[in-house]
């Protein structure tokens, strides 16, 4: 398998854990996805390329670094991915926001796409998808191959909480993109969740169940 990179800082570890637990309601889940979400990005955005521009300070002028080249363009997956948005967008407000929506069938866990609407033109950017849960790997390779076949090149994938099996069939999929993942779990259930996860992130974020 490519590699890919777990996220072990203990404050991502302690939000995590929090997630998980049944008894977090609506508005706290919400609010951790969107920490964990920045704290991760902190760290998957940690290669961003600068380059050095002239600022006057109240001192003196100076030649000091800025992100460099093309905004960067976030690209949720409907819906748990938009849980996702905001704490990356506290980092770069200026990053544009592309919508994929998939959902999986209760039967066969196959995703269905419904929507996708990307930055335009998205060839020079950098792409960064999110997506709270990794199970099957079935919608993460999907958008992928719909952010590729829009002409998307440099893709990052940030997922929360992730099983082998998504994280081994994305990389077979698309060994060209960086995975970073909060939490690799031990396995997926026979409905497809993971285990021990967190629930439907969907539902827990948008308080649906
Ligand atoms: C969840 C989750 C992922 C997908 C992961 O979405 O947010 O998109 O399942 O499963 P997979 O790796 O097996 O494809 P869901 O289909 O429940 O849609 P929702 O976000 O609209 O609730
Ligand atoms: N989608 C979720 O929201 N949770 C899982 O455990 C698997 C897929």
């Amino acid at each position: 398998m490519t590699d890919y990179t777990v996220m072990t800082h203990p404050l991502i570890q302690h939000k995590i854990s929090k997630l998980r637990d049944k008894n977090t309601g609506t508005a706290e889940f919400r609010a951790l996805v969107e920490e964990i979400a920045m704290l991760m990005g902190y760290e998957a955005l940690k290669d961003l390329p600068t380059e050095d521009v002239c600022i006057e300070t109240p001192i003196e002028e100076c030649m000091t670094p800025v992100i460099a080249g093309r905004n960067l363009a976030i690209v949720p997956i409907l819906r748990a991915g938009l849980g996702m948005v905001s704490g990356l967008q506290a980092l770069v407000p200026t990053a544009k926001i592309g919508h994929i929506g998939l959902y999986r069938d209760e039967e066969t866990h196959e995703p269905h796409e419904y929507y996708c609407k990307l930055p335009d033109p998205i060839d020079e950017r950098l792409i960064v998808v999110t997506d709270p849960m990794l199970a099957t790997g079935g919608s993460a390779v999907a958008a992928v191959d719909f952010i590729k076949q829009h002409g998307g090149k440099h893709i990052k994938f940030m997922s929360i909480i992730a099983a082998p099996q998504g994280i081994e069939r994305l990389l077979k999929a698309h060994p060209d993109i960086q995975l970073y993942v909060g939490h690799v779990d031990r396995e997926l259930n026979e409905n497809a969740y993971i285990c021990p996860g967190l629930g439907d992130a969907g539902d827990r974020i948008f308080g649906t169940k």
